[in-house]
């Protein structure tokens, strides 16, 4: 039996079993941990999701996003804020007494709905409203593998004893909460899901793993996921909303969110799937199939920014929503340096459970290393033996990445370079000081988005021919709901109870595609769920608030591996102009020609099945070609009903990209053109720096001087 991970950023850190166990060590002798705070009131942008006014998605809104996203939406007007529409969610549970899932302003539940509110302990019907409409749980597959649940680590009910279902649900379609804040305040302001007024179906799937911390992550069992995938279709979900996947690519075959998923798009159900933390490794995406919407995670214009300052007066940006302080300055020590004496070598500056010397440690800050062990973990190590503060710093590998934690101490997070210096500090002097100050919330912070570290990346390994992830958004430092049983680090020491929490991870990013999705439902009820998804793709943006393009973790130039299409704009793709459709006989075609030719009884597949390079996708991935290579695609007039649409295109490096014909013409809505694209290698295309099966990036799009209708392409030569 397989079994698939939900996708926490928390447990990406986390490399060996061995660290587990010391980890569990640890926690085990800790006694105690910070379970009072002060709120701290400083006074705040009203935004809290920020998120949603990121991409354009506020009413209210004058153009604050710097050239990003639109200056003022009317997208959640014309969607009626969802209303109508009803989203599953297939997760951890939902914590139905968060004020995110009132239904004051709510519509009646759809006469369509035919799903339950399924009992346990701790729920019952009496938790369901006009928000949460459904709510069913899945443990067969869990209980098979671990035996019965153990009821005092989790509810046997669609109650979220973890947080990451109840967030990534208030995500989505959270009603509007004035006044919430995180803990210590950060963040205050409105909290809104990106379609407020839409449905809620929560699909409970993951569950607490026996005697593991819950920072560790949850599992989810494939026969868990597809009874709950096949029975939210029954039910009549419109949109599926699935933060799950696996730590390495699944063949298809193995993929129950894959096959799930290929259920839901016979009934039109738009799904929409994380593309994985496995980032910066290239080839690890999770939910590579062209049927989902696969969305990678990146970062919005939104910091927490935590001064750090030093004995010899230097200040270092750093970010955190720890709620604590140093007023003082106190010594300050690397991690490497102050270690009890049978700490590996390789791991020395990693704060571990139990690696540091309270002799050495106490009174003191420390600056500790990402890689491997838990971040909040970390804190909890300097905490217990007896550190005033910490300094959490990225490994080169998560660059200037700056995820944020609410920790046991005070502390705060730097990037690479910014830890090399501090390091650089505490060996060129003799008595090393610092001090760290309370963090605040900074809005129009410059450049966003940008590229999380961990976002998974391509090429598709299980789908060459299909270029994935489909997009990127908000997935760092996200705002939403919390359950009331997980302290915001998840760490079973930590006490600290909170109704809304900041946490990172595609997971985060993919139920704002979701919510996108439903909102075109709303305003597009006859679009079939690949013209959703076209028109999500084709408007997504690749430029940053700064004008530049979307840059990775380290400050490069991110590519279509990282963001798809790019950035994903609501409202822009609410009036796409042109979309690219698929059927589901489409799809079953393309099985034909991936080899799977056995899907349905009704289904015959032809004698030759038709090129895979030419499935109707709207974004173009070609491994591997020989010369020249012609592919078609067929693209519908969903703007006005006359109109011309001319050609242009930047082919990848060392190709040359013609299209055929070069000029479309439409004179109805609804009407179809194809065309053919030839891609062709240039006899010098080996001699720009790029090795054989290197991948080149480029797009083209179709303009009628309204619209621009981008598909990027990934090229590579064989
Ligand atoms: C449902 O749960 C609520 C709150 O826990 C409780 O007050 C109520 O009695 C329960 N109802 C039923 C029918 O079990
Ligand atoms: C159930 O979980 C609790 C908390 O982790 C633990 O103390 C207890 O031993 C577990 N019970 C069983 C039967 O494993
Ligand atoms: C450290 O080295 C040990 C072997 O000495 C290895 O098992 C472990 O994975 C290494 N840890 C890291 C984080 O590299
Ligand atoms: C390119 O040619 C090589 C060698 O003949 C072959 O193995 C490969 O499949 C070809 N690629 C495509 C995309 O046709």
């Amino acid at each position: 039996m397989k079994k698939l991970s939900i996708l926490f950023l928390f447990l990406l850190p986390l490399l060996a079993s061995c660290v587990e166990k010391q980890l569990k060590l640890y926690i085990a002798e800790l006694k105690e941990v910070v379970s009072v705070f002060k709120s701290n009131p400083r006074k705040y942008s009203v935004q809290t999701t920020r998120s949603w006014r990121f991409v354009g998605l506020e009413e209210d809104g004058h153009n604050i996003n710097h050239g990003f996203g639109e200056s003022r939406s009317d997208i959640l007007k014309r969607a009626g804020y969802g209303k109508k529409v009803i989203v599953g969610l297939i997760d951890s549970g939902v914590w139905p007494e968060s004020k995110s899932f009132r239904d004051e302003g709510m519509g009646p539940i759809p006469g369509s709905w035919k799903g339950i509110c399924q009992n346990g302990p701790d729920f019952n019907s009496s938790h369901c409203n006009k928000k949460i409409i459904g709510a069913r749980y899945y443990i067969k597959g869990f209980e098979k593998y671990y035996g019965p649940l153990n009821m005092t680590e989790d509810s046997r009910s669609p109650r979220d004893k973890d947080g990451h279902g109840t967030h990534t649900a208030s995500t989505a379609v959270g009603s509007r909460v004035k006044n919430a804040a995180t803990l210590g305040g950060f963040a205050r302001g409105t909290a809104t899901g990106g379609a407020p007024l839409a449905h809620l179906a929560i699909y409970k799937v993951c569950w607490a793993i026996p005697k593991q911390e819950k920072a560790d992550g949850n599992t989810c069992f494939e026969e868990d996921m597809l009874a709950a995938i096949d029975d939210a279709i029954g039910d009549g979900v419109h949109v599926l909303s699935i933060s799950i996947g696996t730590r390495e690519p699944a063949p298809l075959k193995e993929d129950s969110i894959a096959i799930g998923a290929f259920h839901a798009l016979q009934n039109d159900i738009v799904v929409a799937c994380s593309a994985g933390n496995e980032g910066p490794a290239p080839s690890t995406l999770s939910n590579p199939s062209p049927w989902v919407i696969t969305v990678g995670a990146s970062s919005v214009d939104r910091a927490f920014s935590a001064p750090l300052v030093l004995g010899n007066g230097m200040e270092i940006k750093g970010q955190t929503v720890t709620p604590y302080k140093l007023d003082k300055s106190y010594p300050l020590v690397f991690a490497s340096d102050v270690v009890a004496s049978n700490v590996p070598k390789n791991v020395t500056s990693q704060c571990l459970a139990n690696s540091l010397s309270p002799t050495k440690v106490k009174g003191k800050i420390v600056l500790c290393m990402r890689g491997s062990g838990m971040r909040v973990a970390k804190g909890m190590e300097v905490k217990r033996a007896g550190g005033f503060g910490f300094i959490l710093g990225n490994s080169q590998a998560n660059g200037n990445d700056l995820i944020v934690d609410a920790h046991v101490l005070p502390a705060t997070s730097v990037g690479y370079n910014d830890a090399m210096k501090i390091l650089n500090y505490i060996r060129s002097t003799k008595y090393p000081m610092a001090r760290i100050g309370l963090a605040r919330t900074v809005i129009h912070y410059r450049p966003a988005p940008v590229m999380a570290s961990f976002t998974s990346r391509g090429p598709n390994v299980i789908h060459p021919s299909i270029l994935k992830p489909d997009v990127t958004a908000p997935g760092v430092n996200i705002m939403a709901a919390w359950s009331g049983a997980t302290a915001p680090s998840k760490l079973y020491e930590d006490k600290r109870l909170v109704k809304y929490n900041i946490i990172s991870g595609t997971s985060m990013a993919c139920p704002h595609v979701a919510a996108a999705a439903a909102l075109l439902r709303a305003i597009h009820p006859e679009w079939s769920s690949a013209a959703i998804r076209s028109a999500l793709m084709t408007t997504a943006w690749m430029k940053n608030n700064m004008g530049g393009p979307i840059a990775d973790h380290s400050g490069n130039a991110a590519t279509p591996f990282q963001f798809g299409s790019g950035h994903f704009r609501p409202e822009k793709a609410a009036d796409p102009g042109l979309v690219y459709d698929a059927s589901y006989t489409d799809h079953l075609l393309y099985l034909c020609s991936y080899g799977v030719k056995n899907v349905s009884p009704k289904f015959k597949c032809p004698t030759v099945s038709p090129s895979m390079y030419n499935f109707n996708y709207p974004s173009v991935s070609l491994p591997q070609i020989n010369g020249t290579v012609t592919i078609t695609r067929t693209v519908t007039n969903v703007g006005a009903s006359s109109s011309v649409y001319f050609f242009s295109a930047r082919p990848p490096p060392g190709f040359a990209v013609k299209a055929s014909p070069g000029v479309l013409f439409f004179n109805h809505v609804g009407q179809k053109k194809s065309f053919s694209i030839t891609i062709k290698a240039r006899e010098d295309s080996m001699s720009n720096g790029r090795s054989k099966g290197d991948y080149g990036f480029g797009w083209y799009t179709w303009s009628d001087g309204h619209h621009d209708v981008r598909s990027p392409m990934a090229v590579s030569s064989a």
